[in-house]
């Protein structure tokens, strides 16, 4: 199957808005790649530009290059299945969202909600990614790294939670790569149906497009 016909645009995507609709996650990414100053600086302005609930940006991420100290300190905490393609990107941006009050808050700050603001960190990495795929670039995000050890040798304070990481690169050769990548790679996308996801007159009763009148 053609790469293009087996990752994206799948059956309901057809007509999304690019970069939406060809977006997916790849799992090799060219090793020798590396992405100039500005295109970081771009990708973090999507994030920067995102709305957030009071305008707090309760967001903050840690930029690991390749070479980098921050790299280093994510890169031996990967899980197994993550080791083999995430370093390979050629960027790791670290996300994390702030679950609990500052310490040195103003007395008249208000009390941090820590769902609201794990959706809007959420929000800010969803534009992140998808700017990284109008610039031709992949984005591949993973949870799957001991994140208390990366936030500790990070230096993170306690009331900053890491989320997630976010590998940016450029494709790269199949045969570089373990077995196990090459499978994830080609992977078959697949989605639940609308009619799991989109309720129409109560919870649970699927929502029928074309029910009421135009
Ligand atoms: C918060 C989050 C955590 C994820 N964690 C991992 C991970 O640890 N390892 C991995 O290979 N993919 C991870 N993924 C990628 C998902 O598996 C992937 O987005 C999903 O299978 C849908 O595929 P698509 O992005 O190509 O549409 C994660 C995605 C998100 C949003």
């Amino acid at each position: 199957m053609a790469e293009e016909t087996l990752h994206a645009p799948m059956p309901g995507a057809a007509r999304l808005a690019e970069p939406l609709r060809s977006r997916w996650s790849p799992s090799v990414f060219d090793a020798a790649h590396r992405l100039p100053a500005d295109d970081i600086t771009t990708l973090l302005h999507a994030a920067q530009w995102a709305p957030s609930q009071g305008n707090l940006q309760p967001w903050r991420y840690v930029v690991c290059e390749r070479g980098g100290v921050a790299h280093a300190v994510l890169v031996p905490h990967l899980s197994r299945g993550n080791s083999g393609w995430v370093p390979r990107a050629s960027l790791v941006l670290l996300a994390l969202t702030q679950v609990a009050d500052d310490p040195h808050r103003a007395p008249d700050a208000k009390p941090v909600d820590p769902a609201v603001n794990l959706y809007c960190t959420g929000q800010a990495t969803a534009h992140l990614t998808l700017q990284a795929h109008a610039m031709g670039l992949y984005a591949h995000q993973f949870q799957g790294f001991d994140k208390e050890a990366v936030a500790d040798g990070l230096g993170c304070p306690a009331h900053w939670q890491l989320v997630a990481g976010i590998a940016v690169g450029v494709r790269g050769d199949p045969a570089e790569v373990s077995e196990r990548d090459q499978e994830r790679d080609r992977r078959v996308r697949s989605r639940k149906d609308l009619a799991e996801i989109a309720y129409g007159d109560a919870w649970g009763a699927p929502w029928s497009p074309g029910r009421m009148a135009p």
